[in-house]
């Protein structure tokens, strides 16, 4: 089997090098909540959400140069003007391109490849980037997270907590499926095999 084609053009590369949060209403052509999902993995979460929310602002990180790049390919040949990808990683830009308060949610699906236990200290959702993405949050928004490793998801809902997000369903506890909801590519295999999947949706208190 041949390998797989890498896009050329690299994808959000300018801001990765901006120090400060850029005008988004500039970049983006019109106004409106601003949304941020790290790890869109191969899409399927932040295109069919932009289709659906085409007055959200859309940010998606994912370092895997291919994906980050198929995804904006599938945008722009969709006509979806909401999305941005950027092929980068999520924990150093995030910190310098969004204001304080400035996100109306965060998403966050099946983060870590790395589920073993032994593997927790690369999981993305550490303490202090936990607290970063809470400042970044505006009051009332929404943290939406789910993964198919339960103690993944026990350790997440843990940490988000203590940075400071409410879960209205009590701490600890996780979110029923809503059939509503965008699947990510990932979600919609376990969807068809009826796997478990371990949800949050975890609130900034307005
Ligand atoms: C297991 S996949 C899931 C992808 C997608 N969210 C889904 O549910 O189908 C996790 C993805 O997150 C990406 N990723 C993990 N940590 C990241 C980071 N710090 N910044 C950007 N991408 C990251 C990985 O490259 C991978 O594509």
């Amino acid at each position: 089997m041949s390998r797989p084609r890498l896009l050329p053009e690299p994808v959000g590369l300018k801001f990765v090098t901006q120090e400060t949060p850029p005008d988004w209403d500039a970049e983006f052509g019109f106004s409106g909540p601003l949304e941020l999902e790290i790890g869109s993995g191969a899409g399927g979460h932040a295109l069919e959400y932009c289709r659906r929310h085409p007055e959200v602002r859309f940010v998606a990180f994912e370092w895997r140069k291919k994906y980050a790049r198929d995804t904006q390919d599938r945008a722009d040949k969709a006509g979806l003007r909401n999305l941005r990808v950027i092929e980068s990683d999520a924990r150093f830009i995030v910190p310098r391109i969004f204001a304080p308060d400035s996100l109306a949610a965060i998403h966050l699906q099946f983060p870590d490849p790395w589920w073993k236990r032994s593997h927790a200290k690369r999981a993305v959702i550490q303490p202090a980037f936990a607290e970063l993405l809470y400042g970044k949050l505006a009051p009332g928004g929404l943290f939406d997270m789910r993964t198919d490793v339960q103690d993944r998801g026990v350790t997440m809902l843990a940490i988000l907590e203590s940075a400071g997000f409410k879960n209205p369903l009590g701490s600890g506890v996780f979110h029923p499926y809503d059939p509503e909801e965008v699947p990510s590519t990932r979600e919609r295999r376990y969807l068809a095999s009826g796997e478990p999947v371990y949800r949050a949706r975890l609130l900034k208190p307005a």
